[in-house]
């Protein structure tokens, strides 16, 4: 059966925890007309660290708990998860577009001049073909710098934006990228704007920093386009947030993180009896 989507029907956007935050925000500014509906698997931040396979069973219980939500489209907003998983949920759940993260390759190896790029981003993302296909296409003449800066994506969710911590973190991945001469720095993953102002502050200002949030919120208004379902009635937007660990630590940082209060939903992750990872929003009793 083929499913049909509506202008009004909302946007699903994922991320292991609020990193994806930087990309709905970017959403909501160019499509505030938009619904948009959030998960944050905080039961299981970090992806960086876990395997291929256990993020990608994650993903595809996100996705399932999103087109049981009626969605037109779904933004992973997740490098870790989009390297794990975009491929394979393309060619399961066909009838709905997806829109992945990737380290932005391209227009760092177009904007370098010292031919020295810096990427931020979590093993996980690294690991996967994806990258090596970006590094292939992309990297032939420019030296990329890589770290996976352990640590920081617990710190951002924890809402330690500009602590001793998070400045070490950083100072220790920067610098010697410094040595080395870059002049670009790549955020590969979604976590990381929010700490924009540090890495400015660390890398100086001769140093770009190429955040994809803009670009990936560009990329979901031309695919809705393209399907003739952007919606633009103001009084359709809104905005509504799922974890699957506590709402309430993820409520009190809101305000830190997107400038903004809202009630903070549960969902509930549950096995099924051929052993696939459910995600709900009602625990099992
Ligand atoms: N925000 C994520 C990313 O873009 C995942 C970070 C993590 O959970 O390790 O890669």
């Amino acid at each position: 059966m083929v499913v049909q989507h509506e202008i009004n029907d909302p946007i699903g956007i994922f991320d292991s925890g609020v990193g994806g935050l930087s990309i709905l925000r970017e959403i909501h500014r160019l499509l505030p007309s938009e619904k948009l509906l959030y998960v944050a698997d905080q039961a299981h931040v970090p992806y960086g660290s876990r395997s291929l396979e256990e993020v990608q069973s994650y993903a595809v219980g996100i996705t399932r708990f999103l087109l049981d939500e009626g969605v037109k489209l779904i933004a992973i907003a997740c490098n870790a998860a989009s390297s794990a998983s975009l491929q394979y949920l393309r060619g399961v759940f066909n009838d709905i577009p997806f829109v992945g993260m990737e380290p932005a390759l391209k227009p760092a190896s177009q904007q370098t001049r010292s031919q020295h790029v810096g990427i931020l981003a979590t093993q996980v993302t690294f690991q996967g073909a994806l990258y090596a296909s970006l590094l292939e296409r992309f990297a032939q003449n420019v030296t990329i710098h890589q770290s996976t800066c352990p640590g920081l994506v617990t710190q951002i969710e924890k809402g330690n934006l500009d602590d001793p911590e998070t400045r070490r973190i950083l100072e220790d991945a920067i610098k010697p990228m410094l040595m080395a001469g870059i002049d670009t720095i790549v955020l590969g993953c979604t976590h990381y704007p929010f700490v924009i102002p540090l890495i400015k502050e660390i890398a100086g200002h001769r140093v770009k920093v190429i955040d994809p949030s803009p670009a990936i919120a560009l990329q979901i208004k031309r695919v809705l386009k393209d399907k003739g379902l952007i919606n633009t009635d103001i009084q359709n937007g809104s905005i509504s947030i799922f974890t699957s660990a506590s709402p309430t630590t993820l409520q009190s940082l809101l305000p830190i993180l997107i400038g903004d209060t809202m009630t903070v939903q549960s969902l509930f992750w549950d096995i099924d009896t051929h052993g696939v990872s459910i995600l709900s929003r009602r625990a099992k009793l």
